[in-house]
C-alpha cells in the first residue's frame, strides 16, 4: 500500500479535507502518515494504521519515506520544506493546497471534473506536483467551466463576493465577534419596535468606526456590516493579486495561454471580500463567441458535472437555492440568474456560488489523491 504523508490536516481546510475523506474511505486505500509542525511524537489520528505517533513535518528523511505528501499546512511551510524535500533527490507526488507552487511550470493546477485532460497529460510527462487551485477560481469553473470547454467564452468579468473563510479561521472569527459587538451596541433600541432606525444606523456605524485594533486584527477594518473591495497583495498596477489570480489560473486550469502555446481568455473585475461565513459567490459576465440562448446555456452548465445545479432564474428559486447559507458544506455549485444582458445576444450574465473550503480548497486533493493511487 502506497504511504501518503498528510500534514496540515488539523487546521481548517485540513480537518474539512480529513471529514471528507473519512466520508470517502480514502483512508482505507493508502497507509496514511501522519505529520505535526508543532507536536511531533504526538498521538496520531485514529485513522493512522502503521504510524500512530506524529512525525516531524520538518523532517525531509521522515517525508521522504511516503510516496505521496498532501499538504494543508499553508504556503510558508511549502516554501521552507518543499526545496528541501525535492533537493533531496524525493520523486514522490506533492499535493498542495497552497498558492505558493502554483504557477510553476512544473506544477499543474488541480481541479479534476474541470481539466481531467490537463491532469492526464501532466502524468504522461512526468508532473509530481499538483496544486489546488484559488477558490474563487475553482468554484467558478466547477459552475461554468461547461462555457469554457465549448469554446465560447471570448471574455468573461467577474465580480466577487468573497467570504471571510478566505482570510482563515481566524478572519471568520473576527467577523462573527463583530456581528455581535454591534447586535450588543443596539440591543436596547432593537427590543422597542419603538425605537427610531436612524439611531440604531447612528449607533451602529459610531461603533464600527470605534472598532478597536484588536477588534480588527485581522480584516484591518470592519467587516460586519461593511465590506472590502481588496484581497490579497497590492500588485502595484491597480490590481490586487486575488484579481490578477482570475486570469493565470483559469487559462493554466484550462490548458490555455502562456506556457500552452495559445491566447489566453481574459478574465478580469474586481474581488470584494464580504461577511458571509465560507461561500464564495460571483458574478459572472460573458462576452460569448456567438449568441446563445439562455435555455442552451443552463442545459450546458447543467450536463457539465455531477455537482453543479441550475437554478431556474426566478426569484423564489434564488432566494431558496442561491446563497451561501443554503450552499454552506454542500459540494453542490448552483448557478443562477443566467440571463442574456442588455448589451446584446452574446452577452450572458450569470451568478455562481461555491463552499470555498470544500471545492475550493479540500475536495481537488483528496480526488487528486486517488487520480495518483
Ligand atoms: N484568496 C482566497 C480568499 C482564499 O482570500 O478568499 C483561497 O484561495
Amino acid at each position: 500500500m502506497k504511504r501518503v504523508g498528510i500534514v496540515g490536516w488539523r487546521g481548517m481546510v485540513g480537518s474539512v479535507l480529513m471529514d471528507r475523506m473519512r466520508a470517502e474511505d480514502d483512508f482505507s486505500v493508502f497507509e496514511p502518515v501522519f505529520f505535526s509542525t508543532s507536536n511531533a511524537g504526538g498521538p496520531a489520528p485514529p485513522q493512522a494504521r502503521g504510524e500512530r505517533v506524529l512525525k516531524d513535518a520538518f523532517d525531509v528523511a521522515s517525508l521522504a519515506g511516503c510516496d505521496v505528501v498532501l499538504t494543508a499546512q499553508g504556503g510558508d511551510y511549502t516554501s521552507k520544506v518543499f526545496p528541501q524535500l525535492r533537493g533531496s533527490g524525493w520523486q514522490g507526488h506533492w499535493i498542495d493546497a497552497a498558492s505558493t507552487l502554483r504557477m510553476n511550470s512544473d506544477a499543474v493546477i488541480i481541479l479534476d471534473p474541470v481539466n481531467r485532460g490537463v491532469i492526464d497529460r501532466g502524468l504522461e510527462q512526468g508532473i509530481r506536483n499538483w496544486i489546488g487551485g484559488n477558490c474563487t477560481v475553482s468554484c467558478m469553473l466547477m459552475g461554468v467551466g461547461a462555457l469554457y470547454k465549448a469554446g465560447l467564452v471570448e471574455w468573461m468579468s467577474t465580480q466577487t463576493y468573497q467570504a471571510a473563510s478566505g482570510g482563515g479561521a481566524q478572519h471568520m472569527r473576527e467577523l462573527v465577534a463583530q456581528f455581535g459587538t454591534l447586535h450588543a451596541e443596539v440591543r436596547d433600541l432593537l427590543g422597542d419596535p419603538q425605537s427610531a432606525i436612524l439611531e440604531i444606523d447612528r449607533r451602529v456605524l459610531a461603533r464600527q468606526r470605534n472598532l478597536s485594533a484588536d477588534e480588527t486584527a485581522q480584516f484591518g477594518v470592519p467587516l460586519g456590516g461593511s465590506l472590502i473591495p481588496w484581497i490579497d497583495k497590492d500588485l502595484g498596477n491597480g490590481m490586487s493579486r486575488e484579481e490578477w489570480k482570475g486570469m493565470a489560473e483559469t487559462n493554466k486550469i484550462l490548458g490555455r495561454g502562456e506556457g500552452f502555446g495559445t491566447r489566453p481568455v481574459p478574465v478580469d473585475g474586481f474581488c470584494v471580500r464580504v461577511g458571509a461565513m465560507r461561500c464564495h459567490s460571483q458574478a459572472l459576465t460573458f462576452k460569448l463567441s456567438r449568441a446563445v440562448p439562455p435555455a442552451e446555456i443552463e442545459a450546458m452548465i447543467a450536463a457539465d458535472n455531477a455537482w453543479v445545479n441550475v437554478v431556474p432564474n426566478t426569484r423564489e428559486a434564488t432566494l431558496r437555492d442561491l446563497t451561501p447559507v443554503a450552499v454552506t458544506g454542500t459540494l453542490t455549485i448552483p448557478v443562477g440568474r443566467i440571463r442574456t444582458l442588455a448589451m446584446g445576444p452574446e452577452y450572458v450574465g450569470c451568478f455562481t456560488i461555491g463552499d470555498q473550503l470544500l471545492w475550493g480548497a479540500a475536495e481537488p486533493l483528496r480526488r487528486m489523491l486517488r487520480i495518483l493511487l
